[in-house]
């Protein structure tokens, strides 16, 4: 990983996400790690952020180096300059570039100009530092991913896609029901089904979501209006109105399954009013996962990380 760019979870292998997950969870359990002093991290986003944007920069903190928040305002990312200049001219300054973009093509451009790690943080393609977070909270509820069975519920995104591909190389199974012409991208999936050829994960795609969650271990689900989007709202309302994550729903996973958004969420619409505040309910251990993760990441790409494994594995 060290040097590499995280632009989607396939730049990563099974054994990478496994040392992400053991060196989150040495790090939870040991709090501040001062292994990147000296190393300033840009943030660039293009759209809103809270989670993102302060899981990163308290991660930064607590490794003992610095991160620069820059608002669409102040970079005008491809209007005021362009991304391949922007990528060059950052580059001179700091020694990671997470960015948060409309396009997935954006971040590509800004990853081959830029002669410093990029990180995805989010793009209308994938939410790779969402899935890793995840797989770690999953794995702390569960004890295993290998086995399981996620649920996704909704709208085949951004999130679904980096999911789908973690899933897939860690050997979990992966069940998703969403809207005909709201399905995750074919190329995604077509990946997804290679890792799951040698992970031994089975993939369903349905567009029915009692199908979807029965027995299952995580259920999954997100907005129906990703960012972006709003001008579709009203109309994607209608399409995903059968595809809400209500007590009935959840009632056909495992008694034990967990409940999982990766916030911020539209109560009412993909989630029942008070089901994120329920018992099976992990949505703030996986905001705050977030930042666990990352800050293996940041150790395993900027480098300087040497932590004694714990009990992970
Ligand atoms: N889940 C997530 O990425 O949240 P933010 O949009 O607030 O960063
Ligand atoms: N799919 C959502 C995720 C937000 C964290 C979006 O792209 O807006």
């Amino acid at each position: 990983m060290k040097g590499k760019d995280l632009l989607s979870v396939s730049d990563l292998s099974g054994e990478d996400i496994h040392l992400l997950i053991s060196d989150a969870v040495d790090m939870k359990a040991r709090g501040w790690f001062s292994s990147l002093s000296e190393k300033v991290l840009a943030l660039i986003f293009e759209k809103p952020s809270l989670r993102t944007r302060v899981s990163f920069e308290v991660a930064m903190r607590q490794l003992g180096g610095h991160a620069i928040h820059l608002s669409p305002a102040e970079v005008g990312l491809g209007r005021r300059e362009s991304v391949s200049d922007v990528a060059r001219v950052l580059s001179r300054y700091v020694d990671a570039i997470v960015a948060r973009t409309f396009s997935h093509q954006t971040l590509e451009i800004l990853a081959s100009y830029s002669s410093v790690p990029v990180i995805n943080a989010l793009s209308d393609l994938e939410h790779p530092c969402q899935a890793l977070a995840d797989l770690l909270t999953i794995y702390e509820k569960k004890g295993e991913l290998d086995g399981l069975t996620l649920a996704f519920i909704g709208d085949g995104n951004n999130v679904a896609h980096s999911l789908l591909l973690a899933a897939s190389l860690m050997g979990m199974n992966f069940r998703i029901a969403s809207p005909a012409g709201c399905r995750v991208q074919q190329g995604i999936l077509a990946l997804a089904q290679d890792y799951a050829t040698g992970s031994g994960a089975e993939i369903l795609c349905t567009e029915e979501p009692h199908l979807a969650v029965s027995r299952a271990d995580v259920v999954y689900t997100d907005v129906w209006t990703s960012m972006g989007q709003e001008a579709e709202a009203e109309e994607r309302r209608q399409v995903f109105a059968g595809y809400q994550v209500n007590s009935e729903l959840l009632s056909l996973a495992k008694e034990d399954a967990i409940l999982m958004h990766p916030l911020p969420a539209h109560s009412g619409e993909e989630v029942a009013d008070g089901i994120l505040d329920s018992l099976q309910s992990v949505v703030f251990d996986q905001a705050e996962n977030r930042m666990h993760l990352q800050k293996a990441l940041l150790g395993q790409m900027l480098g300087g990380l040497e932590i004694p494994l714990t009990g992970y594995r």
